[in-house]
């Protein structure tokens, strides 16, 4: 007889493990890889089948992955766009095949906004906002220029552009408030360390790192450590996303203050796919919630840090 046979003939919709796609960026921070396992995890506990591709801060990759995900006619693709523009397109062809897809971490600038379910993740205006704040506070009295080296994320991407303009804004008030230099660092600590390498040679006088990421400015510390300075004293260092060596650096007082932008959103992904699959009504935006610590806080909270 045949004994592979199925006993039942169709599986109820209800009961169908739902297969969910998901494009993540890179592994370029410790921030990235903290995500990373928070998907990979929270997939596994909702029982989910999850295909994942990894796109090495590459575009043309994460258009490549979603393309696979179409063609395999996956339930839900979610990504993390590594750059703001370019993805009308691909985000037509997976609305034709009738897959929704959710954003998370980072969105796009895409003007017809029926092309995704909903964006999760956090304020990167804000973020800068809060860095630039503290700043603004800590120097509000300066009676001569302080100089600000800025190293930015990857060209082109949500957090690198918002990062960078709500930092402007806030210390814009301050004529002394100086950005002198401003390059991108690409968030890896490697790139980190090189720029501030070169910042360092056509710059006298750096008063104020100002890293869009931990990883950047951890690889900056090693330039300025190389350099004979004490980095947080003689360069004051702030930065975004509290990462445990950012922690580290911070409760050693490297980091004066880190902006917190919180890389946990595996489990507010996977309730989104299950509401989405379910037919239910979703909030086109859902903003992660984050704080701000100094050196003084990070030592405190080091202790619990998750990542
Ligand atoms: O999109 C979030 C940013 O990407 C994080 O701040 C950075 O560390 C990561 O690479």
């Amino acid at each position: 007889g045949n004994t592979t046979a199925p006993k039942t003939q169709a599986t109820a919709p209800a009961d169908k493990k739902i297969t969910l796609g998901f494009a993540q960026v890179g592994a370029e921070s410790g921030w990235r890889t903290a995500n990373t396992k928070s998907i990979q995890d929270s997939a596994k506990e909702a029982g989910f089948d999850l295909k994942f591709s990894d796109a090495q801060q590459k575009q043309e990759n994460q258009i490549k992955a979603i393309r696979t995900y179409i063609q395999q006619k996956v339930d839900v693709i979610s990504f993390s766009p590594v750059v703001e523009s370019g993805w009308d397109t691909v985000l037509k062809e997976a609305k034709d095949a009738g897959i929704p897809v959710i954003l998370t971490d980072r969105s796009v600038d895409s003007k017809d906004t029926s092309l995704y379910a909903t964006f999760i993740g956090s304020d990167f205006v804000e973020e800068g906002k809060r860095a630039g704040k503290w700043v603004a506070d800590k120097y509000k009295d300066a009676k001569e220029d302080v100089n600000i080296v800025e190293l930015q994320g990857t060209t082109g991407s949500a957090p690198a552009n918002d990062r960078k303009a709500g930092f402007a804004e806030t210390i814009k008030g301050n004529a002394h408030l100086k950005i002198i230099a401003s390059q991108t660092g690409d968030f890896t600590r490697a790139k980190g360390k090189e720029v501030m390498q070169a910042f360092l040679k056509a710059n006298k006088k750096i008063d104020v790192l100002y890293a869009h990421n931990d990883d950047m400015a951890l690889g900056a510390i090693q330039a300025i450590e190389a350099a004979g300075l004490k980095p947080g004293k003689d360069i004051v260092i702030v930065s975004v996303d509290g990462v445990k060596d950012g922690f580290v650096a911070a409760s050693e007082g490297k980091i004066n203050f880190i902006v917190e932008c919180n890389p946990l959103l595996g489990p507010q992904l996977m309730q989104a796919v299950r509401d989405v699959v379910a037919g239910k009504q979703i909030p086109k935006r859902i903003v992660t919630e984050e704080g701000v610590f100094t050196s003084e806080d990070a030592k405190k909270a080091l202790p619990n840090r998750q990542y």
